[in-house]
């Protein structure tokens, strides 16, 4: 059986629908694709009908908005003061879904107490109300990033081919057992050569954190490098609308359509 195929097998039993669901995405190493698979993801499910809600949780340096050249008003900051997750996010146009920036210039966000992260957190579990909702988690694993991750109902752990992300995504999912004994943790791999070279990269990091973790992390799709995804970010245009028949945009697709059947 492909590793496709296993992941057909085991993702069609009581899969928990998109809506009402925080699926967060970190990798621990910086630069291998998570804001701008959080984007395209976002576009994707929003493309299949679901209300999405794309949290930027990269709150030192946040660039959701960059990468699509949104002009936002209001950020996260705004939750701080009680205000609702729906209120402060900027909607992107024509691709279906909305963003809940990390600045706006307010500079709120820079340094935050582990009390407003709680309060953040208690905004987005109310935003899920809403649908789904994608939150983007900076590099680093730091008290801020752990906490973020450990309230997600899924959490997407990117990593690509090389060893410095593969151990850096190794060390995610060993804080993240720690954090959340039995939380539905996956892998993705982003800028993969090939889907089966991905799929060996799956592998091997899953041997891993089932010899020293006894957990077995399921892959949730492979993601092949494609040069279209660094021109669409260059022209701050979603990867979705400028380049919808890449091979990059199916593997997306496909993603989509295994967190939301
Ligand atoms: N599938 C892909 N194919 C080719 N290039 C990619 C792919 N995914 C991401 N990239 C490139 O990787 C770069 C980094 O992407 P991105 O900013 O989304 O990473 P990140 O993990 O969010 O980084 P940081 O940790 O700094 O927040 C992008 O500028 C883009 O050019
Ligand atoms: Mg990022």
């Amino acid at each position: 059986m492909t590793a496709h195929a296993v992941l057909a097998a085991t993702t069609t039993a009581p899969e928990q629908g998109a809506a009402g669901r925080l699926i967060a995405i970190a990798s621990g190493k910086g630069g291998v694709g998570k804001t701008w698979l959080a984007i395209t993801l976002s576009h994707a499910l929003a493309q299949r009908g679901r209300n999405v809600l794309l949290v930027d949780g990269d709150l030192g340096l946040a660039n959701v908005d960059v990468q699509i050249g949104l002009q936002v008003g209001r950020d996260l900051s705004g939750l701080l003061k009680g205000e609702r997750a729906e209120a402060l996010a900027t909607p992107v146009p024509d691709a279906g879904f909305s963003v809940l920036a990390g600045r706006s210039g307010s500079g709120a966000l820079a340094q935050l107490t582990p009390e407003q992260i709680e309060v953040i957190l208690a905004g987005l579990a109310e935003a899920k109300g809403f649908g789904t909702v994608i939150l983007d988690i900076g590099a680093g694993l730091d008290r801020t990033a752990r906490r973020l991750a450990s309230v997600a109902d899924t959490l997407l752990v990117v990593t690509t081919e090389e060893p410095t992300a593969l151990t850096d995504a190794y060390a995610c999912l060993k804080l993240a057992a720690l954090d959340r004994p039995g939380g539905d943790r996956r892998i993705v791999v982003n800028m993969a050569g090939t889907q089966a070279s991905g799929e060996r990269t799956w592998l091997g990091l899953r041997k891993a954190a089932e010899n020293f973790l006894k957990v077995s992390p399921p892959l949730a799709g492979v993601v092949r490098r494609d040069a279209r995804v660094s021109e669409a970010i260059r022209r701050q245009v979603p990867f979705l609308t400028r380049h919808p028949g890449a091979e990059a945009a199916s593997d997306i697709g496909r993603l989509a359509a295994i967190l939301a059947p």
